[in-house]
């Protein structure tokens, strides 16, 4: 390719941007001559410079290679075997789009890939949420266009500038919700909205425990399930977090250290139990949220952030003539219909004021190994994004 043309390595520079000292960053677009890029084809530009080039006819799109900055698994492990690396995006196939990457949602599920609880073929790239601009699209395919603002979940693959994806997992992003906000909300709210209003129908009267009440998904589960007439009742491990919750609609918050929380919700129940139990704790908690529920209440585990819940016989279910089930999102989002109708659904109840998402994290993509190692151990509350591009925040309007 080098021979033939022109390649330029349009490549975030995770510097800071303007640093005098990048010995290759240009400080303007009119200053990228093509001379430059001929002497010296493998450049590392600024990648928003780059765009500007090509915008001003510096370089023709057909001279830069995309190639993206990605973070790699090569083998199971802690943060640390997150590792930085320089991928070639290509050019998108039928049905497929490229997408440039302004700010990745942050989950316990990335925790999950990186240590080989759920498994994925390594190397691999982790993240499975994210929005940007369509860059590409493929042969063929109608109804998106370069510059759409999308968001996606479910699709590993998102720890990078820049992807390939199936066009049909892309939902468009509503212009009154930035890049941030949106890549903060779509899994974990679709995940809310599957839960409350599909797994099990919350009604007005019922009561619900939710665990980790001020995480991602809880702080989102207690504001829907209150809004929907449930009672609330969250568990957390802090008091900080206990405050978020209430906050957020829980009526009642149990703290883990504070004593059995069976018993609580007994006492809070009058003895009856709850209807239902969201919890995405699993190991530590599976057992005793069995036993919180009401008969023919309803266990769902959603998740397993302290471990996976150890092997049991059907038998506990007996007692009440229980329900269990292990749902996950991407079960109830399977066709586009039902994608664009989850996410119609969360955008609805965002504008509405029924939900507001709690960004209360972000951390630039290079710090994306500290990211996860404060929402493991436990540090973070409401919604961590990763930033890309630092545009994102201000990114609403198109
Ligand atoms: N099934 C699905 O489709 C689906 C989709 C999305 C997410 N999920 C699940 O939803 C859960 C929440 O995800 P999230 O991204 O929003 O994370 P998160 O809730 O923000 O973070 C995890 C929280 O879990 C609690 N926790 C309890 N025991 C823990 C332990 N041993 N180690 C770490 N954390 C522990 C902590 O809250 P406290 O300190 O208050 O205890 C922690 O802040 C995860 O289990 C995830 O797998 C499932």
């Amino acid at each position: 390719m080098l021979g033939l043309r022109i390649a330029l390595v349009a490549s975030i520079d995770l510097r800071p941007q303007n640093s005098s000292s990048s010995c290759c960053s240009a400080s303007a677009s009119a200053s990228i001559p093509r001379a430059a890029a001929t002497l010296h084809p493998i450049l590392q530009f600024n990648r928003r410079e780059v765009r500007a080039a090509a915008a001003s006819g510096a370089l023709t799109e057909g001279e830069i290679m995309v190639k993206a900055k990605s973070l790699q698994v090569t083998k199971f492990g802690g943060p640390e075997v997150l590792q930085f690396e320089d991928v070639e995006v290509g050019e998108p196939a039928e049905g497929q789009v490229r997408i440039r990457q302004t700010a990745i949602g942050l989950n316990f599920i990335d925790i999950y890939y990186r240590e080989g609880k759920y498994t994925a073929p390594t190397p691999f790239v982790p993240g499975v949420e994210a929005v940007g601009v369509v860059t590409a699209v493929g042969p063929g395919l109608t109804g998106r266009q370069v510059g759409d603002r999308v968001a996606y979940m479910g699709v590993l693959g998102a720890y990078t500038e820049e992807r390939l994806i199936a066009a049909d997992r892309l939902v468009p992003v509503p212009s009154s919700i930035n890049d941030v906000t949106a890549a903060a909300l779509l899994l974990k709210a679709a995940t809310a909205q599957c839960l409350l209003r599909q797994v099990f129908k919350v009604e007005p009267g019922h009561v619900i425990l939710v665990h980790a009440a001020a995480g991602g998904v809880g702080s989102l589960l207690c504001q829907w399930g209150s809004a929907l007439g449930a009672t609330v009742i969250g568990v957390v491990s802090t008091e900080v977090k206990a405050a978020q919750a209430k906050e957020d609609g829980a009526h009642h918050v149990l703290i883990q250290s504070e004593g059995d929380f069976v018993e609580k919700v007994k006492q809070i129940t009058n003895g009856e139990g709850v209807h239902v139990v969201y919890d995405s704790v699993g190991k530590d908690t599976f057992l005793q949220s069995l036993a919180c529920l009401r008969a023919r209440g309803c266990m769902v585990s959603f998740g397993q952030s302290s471990g996976f819940p150890e092997p049991f016989t059907m038998s506990v279910l007996a007692k009440g003539s229980l329900f269990l089930t292990r749902p996950t999102v991407m079960d109830y989002t399977r066709t586009r219909d039902e994608l664009l109708t989850c996410a119609g659904e969360v955008f609805s109840a965002l504008a509405g004021g029924i939900i507001k998402v709690r960004v209360n994290q972000t951390y630039p993509f290079s710090a994306t190994a500290q990211a996860q190692k404060d929402l493991q151990e436990r540090r973070t509350t409401g919604s961590t994004v990763l930033i890309v591009d630092s545009t994102a925040t201000d990114a609403a309007k198109v």
